[in-house]
């Protein structure tokens, strides 16, 4: 039965009863209310739930939440309506906080922890964060503000800070230019980029994190949102930075310093550090696109050890494939794959292999069936599929944002893994679809359940599939470390996989813009990252390939990589001068290799990001800002890669303490530049006086067998000077358990004497019984050495004074 309306029933409409905007005129579009950018206006109250406050000017709304005694999270709510609390990149925003406290003031309120204190201003709602001592260390120039998105809904969210006169700005991610961002304007949205050029922007990764440095203080800001962001740093106007998002929730962590260490440290503490890699990839690399057929592969195997050049992994490109289908293997160039990994594998190599995340649309294909049956696909607004093109023609792709789609994903991987592969390079995971780029905006994500169109999940794309894979392995690999690499992330990917810079070209000019690049990814909390050596694209000379290879031992990352239509390019293809100093070089990784490892631990446990701007080593000191080419790994081991032709000599500035020459042992002052020599055979690189550096003898590849005394390189200096070493078992997850080692050397010099003391915490037992102990740089003549106080002979080893030593000592004096 029809409804009927009792006329008399209806009330006529009072005017004072109507509610604001509320529209009562015949032509409603006549007073629609116009979309401007609305600001936070004067405070009215606020609310206390534990450790967040929620301040509102009687429509809008803020959150200060206390996350940490040094984070503070800031999030808008245009109508007081906050989103759901979930992110990709913190996995839990409630740390432990020792004290927090809330004031009001008649101007202000303020909330504070032991470190830091947020001030809210009553009047305009502007907020600024002090240190303890109320430094104003960051401060919001203009109130939060927004402006309504008719298209899709939801608001575009502005943020704008004061920019200080001399502030430097550092982090974002892979941004191909200088280290110092101050007069930029830059994009978030992950881009297939080959080829890509010098401030070039967007490029593959987001990572909306980035630090503040003035005048020797650094703060971080961590803009958590997934959607396109955009930062300018005093570019528009030299007094503001701001940065804003097309949609979602402006929501950032206000992270607390004064040490850019400190700010990147805790940055890692809430969006995870990268685990401890299995050894083995910390070795050299080789890759190209493609190695194929078997043959070939085994050439390139046999080329690096006829030539006694180390190589840990070589990897297979797309046309292992079976017509670029994902999971699948060309039974014409690859007819038995176990047999030919075990055979790489016997000669100590690892197999790893390229997954792109497009599924060619085929119903004779075993994985474009079940994802199709399970619905594991993206769809488009109106339920199309998401089709594009990439290497197999048309594809459909997994819909990573789905917990479902993840874990079918990781599971896919087992055919790969039961032949013996040991790793997985994941690219085009931007995603890249040919000819448009990437998906259109329409298409629809589940979004872990909390749903949204591409606008908001194309950045976290590519993180979601490494994490697919990364999990997937983790599971498969039976208590082996998984290895990955991903080529497009979102701030937090560090926890499931390394990165590569992507398609680079074979230029001077590129070889130093990875030099920005990886400095940049590791404070940006990408500590896990290197470029293709070589360059991708176009044809390198033997030279610029050698001091890409100098380059790649200082990259966390070291593999060698070029594209399908470059003439070959393995560490032989340049003549055998160039050979020797590629080998001499990659030998020098494989020496490096027990601190280079013991530097990654103190990544995955402590968040210290690998490779360390001089501004980030001496961050009070402003004539470091502009030098963007000397970097550390660790804090023992300074290099400054050359990135010029015919370069004979090069510029180098020293932080302030003395540094070993490492080729000569020459000592050199810091706080100055030196003129250091740079023949083709070496690069600048100095060990910080008072290191001691472990060292493996010179291996083929990782094989911990070979290792029958550990070398410590003692750099005597006159003060006193902590040094780690990390050992375990270098490829399984026992260390969680506690069976690793952790050493700690303290090393301490005076005018006749040299005192070392050794503590060990852990449970791991190492294959060798001794160190062998270099003395480098005593100034005195020695008299006796007692270990443990046992006197003990020395002998002239390598020109230094040198003593084989129980691993266990806990003392010894030279004098
Ligand atoms: C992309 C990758 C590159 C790879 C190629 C073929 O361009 O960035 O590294 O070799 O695809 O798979």
């Amino acid at each position: 039965m029809a409804e009927t309306i009792n006329k008399d029933a209806i009330e006529p409409i009072q005017e004072e009863t109507l509610e604001s905007g509320i529209q009562h005129v015949n032509n409603p579009v006549l007073d629609l209310p116009q979309i401007v950018k609305k600001y936070l206006q004067k405070i009215t109250g606020y609310v206390q739930k534990g450790n967040s406050y929620v301040f509102t000017d009687g429509s809008a709304a803020v959150e200060v939440k206390v996350v940490s005694d040094e984070i503070i999270r800031v999030r808008l709510a245009p109508h007081s309506q906050f989103l759901d609390d979930f992110s990709y990149a913190v996995p839990n925003p409630d740390q432990h906080v020792a004290l927090y406290a809330f004031q009001e003031e008649e101007d202000t309120y303020s909330v504070s922890t032991n470190t830091v204190t947020c001030v809210i201003n009553k009047e305009d709602f502007l907020l600024s964060f002090q240190d303890r001592e109320g430094r104003v260390i960051n401060r919001d120039h203009t109130p939060m503000h927004w402006e309504e998105n008719p298209d899709f809904g939801g608001y575009y969210v502005y943020c704008t800070k004061v920019a200080e006169e001399q502030e430097a700005f550092y982090g974002v991610g892979d941004k191909p230019t200088h280290l110092n961002l101050r007069g930029k304007r830059m994009t978030n949205w992950n881009s297939d980029t080959y080829s890509f050029s010098f401030d070039q922007d967007p490029l593959y990764r987001s990572i909306p994190f980035y630090i503040g440095l003035n005048k020797g203080e650094a703060y971080g800001i961590f803009f958590d949102n997934t959607f396109k962001t955009y930062f300018d740093f005093a570019a528009e106007k030299q007094d503001q930075t701001s940065f804003w998002s097309e949609g979602g929730e402006l929501q950032y962590y206000y992270i607390h310093g004064p040490h850019m260490m400190d700010v990147v440290k805790r940055y890692h503490s809430i969006t995870g550090t990268h685990y401890l890699p299995p050894l083995w990839a910390l070795g050299f690399h080789q890759c190209r696109w493609s190695y194929y057929p078997e043959s070939k592969v085994y050439e390139i195997a046999n080329g690096f050890r006829s030539r006694n050049i180390p190589c840990d992994a070589i990897y297979l490109d797309i046309d292992y494939m079976d017509g670029y289908r994902c999971f699948t293997w060309n039974k014409h160039y690859f007819p038995n794959p176990k047999k030919m990994i075990k055979a790489l594998s016997d000669q100590g190599f690892k197999t790893v292999v390229i997954i792109d995340p497009g599924i060619k649309v085929d119903d004779n294909y075993w994985v474009f069936k079940e994802g199709k049956e399970n619905k594991y696909f993206c769809r488009r607004g109106d339920d199309y599929f998401m089709e594009g093109h990439v290497w197999p023609g048309r594809c459909q792709f997994p819909d990573f944002t789905n917990p479902e789609t993840r874990e079918w994903w990781g599971g896919l991987f087992k055919g790969l893994v039961d032949v013996g592969v040991a790793g997985v390079w994941n690219d085009m995971n931007e995603p890249a679809v040919f000819g448009r780029g990437t998906f259109p905006n329409d298409v629809r994500h589940n979004y872990d359940g909390y749903r949204g169109s591409h606008r908001k999940a194309h950045n976290v794309y590519g993180m979601q599939m490494v994490r697919a894979t990364y999990e997937g392995l983790k599971k498969l690999n039976h208590g082996k470390r998984p290895f990955t690499i991903t080529r497009a992330a979102y701030a937090g990917t560090q926890r499931y996989s390394s990165v590569w810079t992507g398609d680079n070209v074979a230029t001077w000019e590129h070889l130093r813009l990875g030099v920005l690049q990886l400095q940049r990814l590791s404070v940006s909390g990408m500590s896990f990252c290197g470029t293709d050596i070589g360059g991708f694209s176009g044809e390198p000379d033997g030279e610029l390939f050698t001091r890409w290879i100098q380059f790649g031992v200082f990259s966390p990352f070291m593999r060698a990589h070029s594209a399908g239509d470059t003439r070959e390019r393995e560490p032989w293809s340049f003549g055998a001068d160039l050979e020797a100093i590629n080998r001499k070089f990659i030998e020098l990784r494989y020496q490096f290799l027990p601190y280079i490892y013991s530097v990654f631990w103190e990544h995955a446990q402590y968040g210290f990001p690998i490779l360390r701007p001089i501004t980030m080593l001496e961050q009070a000191v402003d004539t470091n800002i502009p030098r963007e080419e000397e970097f550390s790994f660790g804090d023992k081991v300074l290099t400054s890669p050359v990135v010029n032709p015919g370069q004979v000599s090069k510029k180098v500035y020293l932080p302030v303490g003395y540094w070993y020459h490492y080729w000569s042992n020459i000592v050199l002052k810091g706080g100055e530049e030196h003129e250091i020599a740079t023949p083709m055979d070496e690069i600048p690189l100095f060990i910080k006086a008072g290191a001691v550096i472990p060292e493996y003898p010179v291996m083929q590849y990782v094989d911990l067998r070979q290792v029958e005394f550990l070398k410590l390189r003692v750099y005597y200096a006159d003060v006193e000077v902590n040094s780690f070493i990390y050992e375990d078992h270098g490829d399984t997850f026992a260390y969680e358990q506690e069976i690793y080692l952790e050493k700690k050397i303290v090393l301490k010099g005076d005018k006749n004497s040299l005192t070392l003391n050794q503590t060990i915490d852990g449970l791991f037992t190492e294959r060798y019984e001794t160190y062998k102990l270099n003395f480098i740089g005593l100034p005195f003549k020695i008299n006796r050495i007692l270990v443990d106080n046992r006197i003990v002979e020395w002998k002239e080893e390598e020109g230094f004074p040198t003593i084989q030593v129980d691993k266990d000592f806990r003392n010894i004096i030279v004098e």
